[in-house]
């Protein structure tokens, strides 16, 4: 039995657990955390495929499973929504909805949705002075304790004093407000590192001081029909891909400079800007500027992309699992913001980058729904991140302990 099993190909494996096995029973996923980079093969397809892993990602990564140990922080709202008291930005993540609000100068998050049937409070970004629910009228104060609600003449078992929004764990870092749906107190992760590299672009200034140096300009959204994993993964190569694929800022980039390091829980890459005068239609040399260009990805699903005029803050939002959307917070330097035409070049270019990102992404999820494919190889000296982020993914998805 045990020969026989060894010769049954991984992709038949796959197979068995998209039909019903968990990723905690199914063992020979193919995927072993433990191996060095250098010796190990990349997840099977199921990874990719699977409704199940899927499901367990929402429970085990993003935080609806509330027994897990496990302590995500997910991008949920930009800062500059929330720098007034009253203000507040709402959205869905994994159809949970939340809000963000600024309590007379303390952001609070909450899940969007009312204690008396469940409707949702508001929607989009707004200024309010408290929040009142659409449907029956029910007023909430910004701290969520329930303010007014009328006709409730008669009621019993009911204490208005005892009804509140419920809450979400929050934090902020730069521009970005998070939210840890575990609700268990969890701290932030330390970005050391990365803190200290974005001073460069911020005349030495901490991070939380993006907003005085960078100017939010536009939010827009990406669908992708992959899977989110394929997503970053085409982050995590180390630049392999980007004189194959991007061409144009290819020749914007100084590649022998280009480097990537990992850290606990994030990786960076960082790269100089080409010391040629290059020429591309498609990017422009001032676009990364004297600075050069870092790149840092932080687990599980968000990124920043920061050149010396302009940045660009991307959150991954697995939607099912062929599907995701990447959601591109962008912003300028001070410095050149009233430049339009620099800014609508920055945006069109960076525009390019993402249509090639997304074609690859797609044709790669096709591949990876194929009988053609089990499962592949690393770079080691490049894409260890890539390595890295499965070994996360993996502790998360096993609820196991690795020494990474
Ligand atoms: S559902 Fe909000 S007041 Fe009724
Ligand atoms: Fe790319």
């Amino acid at each position: 039995m045990r020969a026989l099993r060894s010769i049954i190909p991984v992709r038949h494996a796959c197979r068995s657990i998209h039909q019903g096995v968990s990723f905690d029973k199914s063992e020979r996923h193919g995927f072993d955390p433990h191996s060095h980079v250098s010796e190990s093969k990349t997840p099977p397809s199921c990874w990719y495929t699977s409704e199940n892993i899927f499901e367990e990602e929402k429970d085990r990564v993003f935080g609806r499973d509330k027994s897990s140990n496990n302590s995500n922080w997910i991008p949920g709202a930009l800062w500059n929504n929330l720098d007034e008291p009253g203000k507040y930005e709402s959205g869905v993540f994994l159809n949970e909805p939340y809000l963000f609000v600024n309590d007379e100068g303390n952001s609070r998050a909450f899940y969007n949705v009312c204690q008396h049937h469940a409707a949702k409070l508001v929607n989009g970004c707004g200024s309010a002075n408290s929040l009142t629910c659409p449907y029956h009228g029910w007023q909430y104060k910004l701290d969520g304790r329930l303010q007014m609600a009328t006709k409730l003449k008669g009621i019993k078992n009911f204490k208005a004093s005892q009804i509140k929004l419920k809450s979400i764990d929050s934090h902020r870092w730069g521009p970005l407000m998070f939210l840890n749906f575990f609700n268990q107190q969890n701290t932030f992760p330390d970005l050391k590192v990365l803190n200290d590299r974005m001073r460069i672009f911020l005349q030495g200034d901490h991070v939380d001081n993006f907003h005085k140096h960078y100017q939010h300009v536009k939010t827009c959204t990406y669908r992708v029909k992959s899977n989110w994993k394929v997503v970053l993964e085409n982050y995590l190569d180390g630049g392999y891909h980007v004189r194959y694929l991007h061409k144009g800022l290819d020749a914007q980039l100084d590649s022998k400079s280009y480097t990537v390091e990992r850290f606990e829980n994030y990786s960076i890459q960082s790269a100089a800007p080409s010391k040629e005068s290059s020429r591309s239609e498609k990017d422009f040399k001032d676009r990364i500027g004297d600075l050069g260009a870092l790149y840092a990805y932080i687990y599980p699903n968000w990124m920043v992309n920061i050149y010396t005029s302009m940045a660009d803050f991307n959150v991954v939002v697995p939607v099912d699992v062929n599907t995701t959307d990447i959601v591109y917070h962008y912003f300028f330097h001070k410095s050149r913001v009233d430049d339009l035409d620099f800014v609508s070049r920055g945006l069109e270019a960076s525009h390019q980058v993402q249509m090639e990102d997304t074609e690859i992404c797609e044709s790669v999820q096709m591949g990876l729904n194929s009988s053609g494919y089990e499962n592949g190889y690393y770079a080691p000296e490049l894409e260890h991140i890539a390595h890295h982020f499965h070994q996360l993914l993996y502790k998360d998805l096993s609820n196991k302990r690795i020494n990474l």
